[in-house]
């Protein structure tokens, strides 16, 4: 915007343009971090570290951070100094917007996962389709043989559970970077001098969610500012998005606070051929969590990144065909009509979602007291939905850690899961 306005009332006339006004007033607003979306359910979250925050961090929380020698003197979590966040669209599009390397380490493993579940005192599968435990396994041990597999089990099973884990944020960061770049949020709080160790913690900030409202997200889009009680995927917006995603949680509640993971392999093969045909090759359009000024019309509020992406993706190391959609940031189908794309876009959700054949729902209790319960997940082939029966009474914190996978691709050739293991297509 080349316009510029003459402050009324100031002592010296400005020579700002509006927009670098506005990036002026935003950056120097230091009570809240965010550019709030008008759904947000969130209250401000300050710059820098947050003293009040720490105190009401959970003790296993702090325990963990302590053992690892995390300075939590500044407070926590910490969010990005406001003069790092961008402010306009313009700028956060240009986060990660170009190819870069990845290497598909699912595709070395050997298939029978010898060192892995020879290491393994049990491994148990949770459901015939998806998720996962290991047991007698300490992540932070793993051989890069092992790592391999595990890869390689996350793109078949979807899921992989590990309770009673002793895990820095440092060696749960250090995995992620093993598994591809690791995401680096450009607003997101985390943990003190650790990028990339993103905060999990639902009862952080979060104001207004009550037992009635905080599923509103799965009825209608416009709640979906009401957080990971809606169904979704994690960071579909980015030019490569998520790909292995690990949350380890070291603050849990007695009872509830589960997550539900439903695999998106499954959900393709439950539609019927003429809707996989004319979904594949289409793209859709993927927004993302946080919001941006648009340059050019920045009293219009916040908007999202968009990026576009193929509605049906192949798996580079499976080799599976899987929907690649989730109700929260999943906006349209290119090419369609707006009521044809909603249409239909609601109904590729509603079979995520209602399939509980196709899900797996994971209680991340019981663990060892002082020790924590990890979930790693192809966040590729999965939409998962958190359950909010705790209702934020019982501390429930964790750290995510997100490795960003490749640039989306379709391959006409590939097949879908069932048709790949030779099962019944009906
Ligand atoms: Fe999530």
């Amino acid at each position: 915007m080349s316009q510029t306005i003459t402050l009324q009332n100031a002592s010296k006339p400005s020579t700002l343009s509006v927009d670098e006004q506005i990036e002026n007033i935003i950056k120097k607003q230091l009570k809240t971090a965010y550019i709030h979306n008008k759904s947000a359910v969130s209250k401000d979250v300050p710059s820098g570290g947050d003293l009040e925050g720490l105190k009401a961090l959970p003790e296993s929380a702090i325990k963990r951070f302590k053992d690892a020698g995390i300075d939590l003197s500044r407070g926590y979590p910490q969010v990005p100094d406001k003069e790092k966040v961008p402010v306009f669209l313009d700028e956060a599009i240009q986060i990660r917007n170009k190819e870069f390397p990845y290497i598909e380490r699912a595709a070395n493993a050997d298939p029978e996962k010898k060192a892995l579940f020879g290491a393994a005192e049990k491994v148990i599968n949770l459901t015939q389709k998806i998720g996962t435990e290991i047991v007698g396994l300490q992540l932070s041990d793993l051989t890069d043989q092992q790592k391999d597999e595990l890869a390689l089990l996350i793109t078949e099973r979807v899921v992989v559970f590990f309770r009673d884990q002793k895990l820095s944020p440092q060696k749960q960061l250090e995995l992620g970077h093993y598994w591809g770049q690791v995401e680096v949020h450009a607003q997101a709080a985390r943990v003190p001098d650790l990028d990339g160790v993103t905060v999990i913690w639902p009862n952080y900030k979060s104001g207004h969610l009550t037992f009635k409202n905080n599923n509103f997200g799965n009825f209608d889009r416009k709640f979906t500012g009401y957080g990971n009680r809606t169904w979704h995927a994690d960071l579909v917006h980015e030019f490569q998005p998520a790909g292995i995603t690990h949350l380890h949680n070291d603050s849990i509640p007695d009872l509830g606070g589960d997550t539900i993971w439903s695999s998106t392999y499954a959900a393709y093969d439950k539609l019927s051929p003429a809707l996989q045909e004319f979904l594949d090759g289409k793209e859709a359009v993927f927004v993302s969590a946080h919001g941006y000024l648009d340059r050019n019309d920045p009293f219009s509020g916040p908007k999202n990144i968009e990026r576009r992406h193929p509605i049906v993706r192949t798996h580079p190391a499976t080799g599976w065909k899987f929907l690649f959609v989730n109700r929260s940031m999943t906006k349209s189908i290119v090419g369609l009509e707006p009521p044809e794309s909603d249409l239909i876009l609601n109904y590729l959700f509603s079979v995520i979602e209602k399939n509980a054949d196709i899900q797996v729902r994971f209680n991340w209790k019981p663990t060892k007291p002082g020790y924590g319960t990890s979930a790693i997940w192809d966040n590729r082939i999965s939409n998962h939905s958190t359950v909010w029966d705790y209702e934020g009474l019982e501390p429930r914190h964790g750290t995510r850690v997100t490795s960003l996978a490749e640039v989306p691709f379709f391959d006409p050739k590939s097949k879908s899961q069932r048709e790949a293991l030779g099962l019944s297509l009906n």
